[in-house]
């Protein structure tokens, strides 16, 4: 298929086939954990030390995982797209940037961490960010602030996802938007297919099954993203 902007929203299914677990579970849980105690300013705020634990841990597990063979095929395209290609992600891991390193992203690429990173950390008074791939201890000083102390890089519940206007210019422009591995149930990242749709795009949905929001993307590959996702990307090589 031809297209000249193209946009990909993934989301934690694209990693679960690397060992990530995704957020999800039928017991209503987020990861083991409540929400608010581990994904929001206030439980940062009430208890610092089990949600540095929680991001500790998080951050430790990507010492044993690497990337599959969607997150690769993500990059090759990268590598040989025309026009525009913002990949856009929710994860947290470092696998897009793994796989990226291997690779010469065409000009026209870019990869945005809208939630954040877990291998870097964020000054708590100037919001200077850097990288941090140790453990983070509660009170840790920042680099970049005498009276700052460090807090993981993350968007947590109730804060703004980064570079959204970026993101949305891109979706606005994009003829082809493709969502990979994401329950579609956090906004703004739910909202992205309406405003692809907005501006005329193809838009496609790679989950394991059909998402609530399935109806409206235009076409629905179903299966883990390792075997649905290279073939179809391989469509759209020049
Ligand atoms: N291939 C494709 N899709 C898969 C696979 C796979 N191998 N395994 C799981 N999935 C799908 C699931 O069916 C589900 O629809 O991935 C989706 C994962 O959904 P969530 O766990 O809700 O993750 P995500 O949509 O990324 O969550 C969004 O919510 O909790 C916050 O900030 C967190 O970034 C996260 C955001």
């Amino acid at each position: 298929m031809a297209y000249r902007n193209l946009v990909v929203l993934t989301g934690a299914g694209i990693s679960a086939e690397s060992g990530v677990p995704t957020f999800r579970a039928s017991d209503g849980l987020w990861m083991g954990h409540r929400i608010e105690d581990v994904a929001t300013p206030e439980a940062f705020a009430r208890d610092p030390t089990q949600v540095q634990d929680f991001y500790n841990q998080r951050r430790r597990q990507l010492a044993s995982v690497v990337p599959n063979a969607a997150h690769i095929a993500l990059a090759e395209l990268a590598a040989h797209c025309q026009g525009e290609f913002l990949l856009v992600t929710q994860n947290v891991d470092d696998l897009h940037d793994r796989a990226h390193a291997a690779v010469t992203p065409a000009p026209g690429f870019d990869l945005i961490h809208m939630h954040g990173e877990l291998l870097k950390a964020r000054c708590t008074v100037s919001g200077a960010v850097c990288d941090w791939p140790g453990d983070l201890t509660v009170g840790e000083p920042s680099p970049h602030h005498p009276r700052g102390t460090l807090r993981p890089h993350i968007v947590w519940f109730g804060e703004i996802p980064l570079q959204m206007e970026r993101i949305e210019a891109a979706l606005s422009a994009c003829d082809l938007f493709l969502s990979i591995g994401t329950s579609g149930a956090v906004w703004p990242a739910a909202g992205f297919v309406e405003i692809a749709r907005a501006a005329g795009a193809q838009t496609v949905e790679f989950d394991l099954a059909p998402t609530s929001g399935s109806h409206r993307f235009d076409l629905g590959l179903y299966g883990p993203a390792t075997q649905t996702l290279p073939p179809y990307l391989e469509t759209l090589r020049p």
